[in-house]
Order: structure tokens, then sequence, then C-alpha cells
């Protein structure tokens, strides 16, 4: 009943319009019948209910880069950040702020140089691109059309011809813009997952995940405010926890505001004024949990990063550095040899891998998907490929690693004398950052 009021409002809101403005009017008319789809999905969205419509957003001025004459209006088919910001100045500020801004500068990376070389060119455009964003192109030889090479793109840090980074549309789906889509876990989810950062597949994982999905009914996701523990309280999303608004902290756009660390890199580092922002983290889970439990479950997880970096990550890291530095490799070209992979591999999948699980509750990850696979390659592929260059140095950084720090004496221990130290807990006095000492 309320449905049918609100079309038929809708309905004389429109005739009103159409009279009012003849070239909105007239992108509405045609489209209607050329793309209906697209059509629909735009007059159900908030912004048709506000009357913003096709002009408001495509409407381009004809100094644009890309800006063409479309029956009779000068339009461009890209919305960027600086369009929407014209209305959403906010959100526009906070999203060229993020982290996510920069996705597009991956040129020069070490994943980049591996797609193209390892993989081909055209991985780069329909891989990484897709997530991170293109540089969208104008083609040469359609005025100001975009070039089918960067476009269709919706990247979330695609570099605009108007110079500013993003696309909105990465999270809200064209043409509803809704907010309660952005809130579940899907508008994140086409690019938060796989092997090397698999936060899509922790997330399900985890108890958070089990009960969204068994009551995303009770979620209010439709609700125009949506501050946790006030407007719902069941389950908390990616949103939930990376950007929307608690009772103490408003909503934002820039996704790095509630992270301590970075755990992208092969050492994890921390993160600027990284206190604070442990701070906002913790402020949502205390929406749910107590202090003491959210306490401990930092604990655990600075404990474990911590572990991963001291115990794995450095003296892999350290080792390469020898190898290198020695020039011990056959080809010159960087991942021209096995060794360079399996360190690639260490860290990139498997590290990140481990430490996102531990971050967002996925036990899974963290340990068979995780850590268990960093020591097996560690242990059974790094350090073997590493013997076989039979190199001094590399023999004598080895030998002391596996006989002096005591994280990796187990290798020359019996099983019966291991096996009494879990049983005692003495196991637990080795795991101390003890690497850092020894050096
Ligand atoms: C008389 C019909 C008609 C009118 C009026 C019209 N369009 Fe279109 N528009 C089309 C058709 C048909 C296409 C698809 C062309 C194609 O497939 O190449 C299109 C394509 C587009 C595209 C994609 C262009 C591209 O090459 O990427 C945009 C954006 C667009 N229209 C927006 C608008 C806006 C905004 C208005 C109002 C100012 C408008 N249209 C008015 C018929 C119309
Ligand atoms: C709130 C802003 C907004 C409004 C209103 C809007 N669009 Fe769009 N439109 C976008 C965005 C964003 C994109 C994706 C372009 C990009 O990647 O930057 C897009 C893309 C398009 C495309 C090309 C992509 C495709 O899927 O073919 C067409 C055609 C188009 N819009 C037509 C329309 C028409 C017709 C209307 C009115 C019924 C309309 N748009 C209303 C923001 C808007
Ligand atoms: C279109 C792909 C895409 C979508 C959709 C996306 N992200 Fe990202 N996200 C990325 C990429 C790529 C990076 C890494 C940025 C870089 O390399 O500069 C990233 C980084 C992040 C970071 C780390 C930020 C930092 O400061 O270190 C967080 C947190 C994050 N995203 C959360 C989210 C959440 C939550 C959503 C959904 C609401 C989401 N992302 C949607 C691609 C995406
Ligand atoms: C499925 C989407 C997706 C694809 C495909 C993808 N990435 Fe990413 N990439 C991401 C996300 C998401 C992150 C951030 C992960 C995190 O913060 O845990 C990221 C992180 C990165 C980073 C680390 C950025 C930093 O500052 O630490 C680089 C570099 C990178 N990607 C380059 C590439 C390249 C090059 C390709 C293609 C060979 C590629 N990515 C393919 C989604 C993707
Ligand atoms: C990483 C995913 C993501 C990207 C990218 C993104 N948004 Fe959002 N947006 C969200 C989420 C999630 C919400 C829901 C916030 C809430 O419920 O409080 C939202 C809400 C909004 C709202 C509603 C107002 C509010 O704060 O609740 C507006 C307006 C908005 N976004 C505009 C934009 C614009 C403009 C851009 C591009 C400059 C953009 N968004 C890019 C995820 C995103
Ligand atoms: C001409 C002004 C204007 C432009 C341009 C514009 N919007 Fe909006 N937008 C609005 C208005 C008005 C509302 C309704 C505000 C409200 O209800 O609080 C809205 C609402 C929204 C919402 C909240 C939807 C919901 O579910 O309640 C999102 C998300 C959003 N816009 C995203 C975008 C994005 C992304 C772009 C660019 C592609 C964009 N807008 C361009 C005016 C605009
Ligand atoms: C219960 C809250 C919660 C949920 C739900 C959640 N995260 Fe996280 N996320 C965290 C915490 C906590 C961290 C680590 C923060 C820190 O560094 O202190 C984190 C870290 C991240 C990072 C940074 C990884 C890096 O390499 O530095 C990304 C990206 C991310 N989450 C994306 C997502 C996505 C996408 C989803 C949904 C599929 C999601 N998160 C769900 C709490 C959550
Ligand atoms: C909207 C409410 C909500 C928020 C916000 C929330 N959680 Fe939870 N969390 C839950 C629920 C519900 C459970 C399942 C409780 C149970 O075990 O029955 C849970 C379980 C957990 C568990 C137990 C995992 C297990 O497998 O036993 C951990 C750890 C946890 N949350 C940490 C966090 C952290 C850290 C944050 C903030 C980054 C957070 N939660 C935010 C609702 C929330």
């Amino acid at each position: 009943m309320r449905q049918s009021v609100l079309v038929i409002l809708l309905l004389l809101n429109f005739i009103a319009l159409l009279s009012a403005d003849d070239e909105a009017a007239q992108c509405l008319v045609c489209h209607q019948e050329t793309t209906p789809g697209l059509y629909l999905q735009w007059y159900e969205s908030p912004h048709a209910m506000s009357e913003i419509t096709c002009i408001d957003c495509h409407g381009a001025d004809p100094s644009d880069p890309d800006a063409f004459l479309h029956e009779d209006s000068y339009i461009a088919t890209l919305v960027t950040p600086g369009d929407c910001g014209v209305c959403h100045e906010q959100e526009a500020e906070e999203v060229g702020n993020s982290y996510h801004a920069t996705a597009g500068m991956i040129l020069e990376s070490a994943d980049a140089y591996l797609a193209n070389v390892a993989g081909g060119h055209q991985a780069m455009v329909t891989g990484c691109e897709s997530c991170h964003g293109a540089r969208v192109e104008i083609d040469p030889d359609s005025p100001n059309k975009l070039a089918a090479t960067s476009w269709p793109n919706s990247g979330i840090g695609r570099i605009n011809p108007d110079g500013t980074k993003g696309s909105c549309n990465a999270c809200h789906m064209r043409h509803g813009f809704s907010k309660a889509q952005a809130r579940q876990p899907e508008a994140c989810s086409k690019c938060h997952l796989g092997p090397d950062h698999p936060q899509k597949e922790v997330y399900e994982e985890s108890k958070h995940g089990n009960t969204y999905y068994t009551n995303v009914d009770k979620m209010n996701l439709d609700s125009y405010s949506w501050v946790v523990g006030e407007d719902y309280y069941i389950a908390p999303t990616c949103a939930t926890c990376h950007m929307t608004a608690t009772s103490d902290q408003p909503t934002t756009h820039d996704v790095g505001q509630r992270l301590k660390w970075t755990l992208r890199p092969p050492i994890s580092k921390f993160k600027d004024d990284h206190e604070t922002k442990r701070e906002n983290m913790a402020d949502v889970c205390q929406t749910c949990h107590a202090g003491t439990f959210v306490d401990g479950h930092f604990h655990q997880f600075d404990a474990f990063v911590e572990l991963y970096n001291i115990k794995f990550a450095r003296p892999a890291t350290d080792l390469m550095k020898i190898v290198r530095e020695n020039k011990l490799l056959e080809r010159e070209a960087a991942f021209g040899n096995e060794i360079e992979w399996i360190y690639w591999e260490l860290w990139h999948h498997e590290g990140r891998r481990a430490r996102h699980g531990v971050a967002m509750a996925g036990p899974d990850y963290a340990w068979w998907h995780g850590l268990y696979d960093v020591a097996h390659n560690f242990y059974f592929e790094l350090l073997p490929a590493a013997r076989e260059l039979h190199h001094p140095e590399v023999d004598k950084f080895i030998d002391n690693l596996l006989s002096s720090d005591p994280m990796h004496q187990w290798l020359g221990q019996n099983t019966k004398d291991l096996k009494q130290a879990i049983k005692t807990g003495s196991i637990r006095d080795i795991y101390n950052p003890l690497y850092e000492a020894d050096k």
C-alpha cells in the first residue's frame, strides 16, 4: 500500500519535473525505452526520490576532457568522485584521503612487474586494474569517448581524466547507489578475497559472518540511520568495523581510520597514530563485547603478528638480502628464479592469510591456510632452496639461525623432550622476541 502511494507521488513529481526541465526530461523519456533496466534501477533509487536525474550526474561542461555531444546535450559517461562530490562533499573528501584512492598507483610494484612479465600485459588490464583501478584514457580515434582499453573500469583507485581518484560505484552499484547495499559484505568482496587477501573467506568462517548470514533479515539494512547498537545489533559487517557509525564515532569513508597495523608488506608495520586507530576499532567492538574480551582479542592478534614477523618474516627477508647482495641467482631478471617465488608466496600469500585470519577471527586462515603454510614453506622450501646455492654466507646464516635461535632449535631436538616442554608449558617461554637481540 505504502509502496503504491509512493509510486503515484513519484509519477506526479516527474510530470512536474518534465515540464520544468526539458533537457532532464528528454534523457528519461528516451532511456526508458532504450535502456529500460538502467532506467528502472535509477527510478527506484533514493536519487530519483530526490529528483536527481541523469543530467545532474552525467551533464558536462563542453571543455571537460571527456565531454561529448549526445542528443543536443553535453554529457560525460564517467561520473567521478569529483562529480558526486558536488553534492556529497564530505564523502568525496574522505575517499580522496583514504588508502583506497592510492590503489591505482601499482605500476611500480613487484606485483605489476610479475603480472606483466610472467603473465602478460592483458592480465594487468582485466585482473589488477579491475580491482585497483585503471588510468582512464580518451579514445584518440573517437572524439572524447573513453578508450576500450581502459573502460569499463570501476577500480577502487581509478585515475580519472578530471584528476580525481577512485570510483564511488566500486561499492555503491549503479544506478541504485544505495547505502543498504554498501553496508553488506558483498560490496567489499569483489576485491577483498583470494589467496593474498582472503577477508571475504575469513569473514564467512568467523562467528561474525556466521551470525550475519543466518540473521540478515534482522540487520535493519534499509534503515536511514545505521548506528551499531542503536539501529541494529545482531552482527558486524565489514562496513560496521571499518566504516559505519557507533554511538561515539561518525561514519567514515576513509577505511584506514581504525587500523593499527599495515599487514600487507613482508614485515608488518604500525600505521601513523596507531594507538588512536586501535581505540577507534575497539570502540566498535565494545558495542557488543566487554572491554576485557576485546583487549584479549587484540592481545592475541598483536602477539601473533609479532610472532610471524620475528620467527619467519625477518629471517626470510634477511636471507633473501644475502642472496641478492652476493648475486647468487642464476638469472638476473627478478622472478626468473624459483627461490624468489617461494619467498614471495611466504609473505604475500601465506603470511597475509595468517595475519588476516587472526585479525578478523577466522581460525582456519590463522593456522591451516596461514601459519601452517608459512612454516612448511620456510623449513621445507625456502631453506632447502637457499642451501642449493652452496654459498658460505648463506649456509652460515641458516646454521646460525637453526642452532642459536630458540624458536628454531626444535629441529635439532627429540620429540619426547619437545612433547614434555609442551606439557609443562615451558615451550611458550621460547617464543619471545629474541631474534632481534641475537643479531
Ligand atoms: C533520443 C534518445 C536519447 C536521448 C534523448 C538521450 N539518450 Fe543517452 N543514449 C541513447 C542511446 C540509444 C544510447 C546508447 C548508444 C550506444 O549504444 O552506443 C545512449 C547512451 C548514453 C550514454 C553512454 C554513452 C557512451 O558512449 O558511453 C550515456 C551516459 C547517456 N546516454 C546519457 C544520457 C543523458 C544524460 C541524456 C540526457 C541529457 C541522454 N542520454 C539523452 C539515447 C538517448
Ligand atoms: C547519481 C549519479 C547518476 C545518475 C543520477 C545517473 N547516472 Fe548513469 N552513471 C553513473 C555512474 C557513476 C556511472 C558509471 C560511470 C563511471 O564508471 O564513472 C554511470 C554510467 C552510465 C552509463 C554507462 C554504463 C553502462 O552500464 O552502460 C549510462 C548509459 C548511463 N549511466 C545512463 C544514465 C541514465 C540514462 C540516467 C538517468 C535515467 C543516469 N545514467 C543517471 C551515475 C549516475
Ligand atoms: C574495487 C575493489 C575494492 C572494493 C570494492 C573494496 N576495496 Fe578495500 N581495498 C582495495 C585495494 C586494491 C586496497 C589496497 C589499496 C592500495 O593498494 O593502495 C584496499 C585496501 C583496503 C583497506 C586497507 C586500508 C589501509 O589504510 O591500509 C581496508 C581496511 C579496506 N580496503 C576495506 C574495504 C571495505 C570495508 C570495503 C567494502 C565496504 C572495501 N574495502 C571495498 C580494493 C577494494
Ligand atoms: C580481486 C581484486 C584484486 C586483484 C585482481 C589484484 N589486487 Fe592487488 N590488492 C587487492 C586488495 C584488496 C589489496 C589490499 C589487501 C589488504 O590490504 O589486505 C591489494 C594489495 C595490493 C598491493 C599492496 C599495496 C600496498 O601498498 O601494500 C599491491 C602492490 C597490489 N595489490 C598490486 C596488484 C597487482 C599489480 C595486481 C595484478 C597483477 C593485483 N594487485 C591484483 C585487490 C586485488
Ligand atoms: C569502500 C566502499 C565505499 C566507497 C568506495 C564509497 N562508499 Fe559511500 N558508503 C559506503 C557505506 C558502507 C555506506 C553506509 C554508511 C552508513 O550506513 O552509515 C556509504 C554511505 C554513503 C552515503 C550516505 C550518507 C552516509 O554517510 O550514510 C553517501 C552520500 C555516500 N556513501 C557517497 C559516496 C560517494 C560520493 C563516494 C565516492 C566519492 C562513495 N560513497 C564511495 C561505502 C562506500
Ligand atoms: C545533484 C546532487 C547529487 C549528485 C551529483 C549525487 N547525489 Fe547522491 N544523493 C543526493 C541526494 C539529494 C540524496 C538523498 C539524500 C538523503 O536522502 O539524505 C543522495 C543520496 C545518496 C546516497 C544514499 C542513498 C541511500 O540509500 O539513502 C548515496 C549512497 C549517494 N547519494 C551516492 C552518490 C554517488 C556515488 C554519486 C555519484 C555517482 C552521487 N550520489 C551523486 C544528491 C546527489
Ligand atoms: C569484527 C570486526 C571486523 C569485521 C567484521 C571485518 N574486519 Fe577487517 N579488520 C578488523 C580488524 C580488527 C583488523 C586489524 C586492525 C589492526 O590493524 O589493528 C582488520 C583488518 C582489515 C584489513 C587490513 C589488512 C592489511 O593487510 O593491513 C582489511 C583490508 C580488512 N580488514 C577488510 C575487511 C573486509 C573486506 C571485511 C569483510 C569481508 C572485513 N574486513 C571484516 C576488523 C574487522
Ligand atoms: C554487532 C555486534 C558485534 C560487534 C560490533 C563485534 N562483535 Fe564480535 N561477536 C559478536 C557475536 C554475536 C559473536 C558470537 C558470540 C558467540 O560466541 O556466541 C561474536 C564473537 C566474537 C569472537 C569470538 C570468536 C569465536 O570464534 O569464538 C571474537 C574474538 C570477537 N567477536 C571479536 C570482535 C572484535 C575484535 C570486534 C571489533 C573489531 C567485534 N568482535 C565486534 C558480535 C559483535
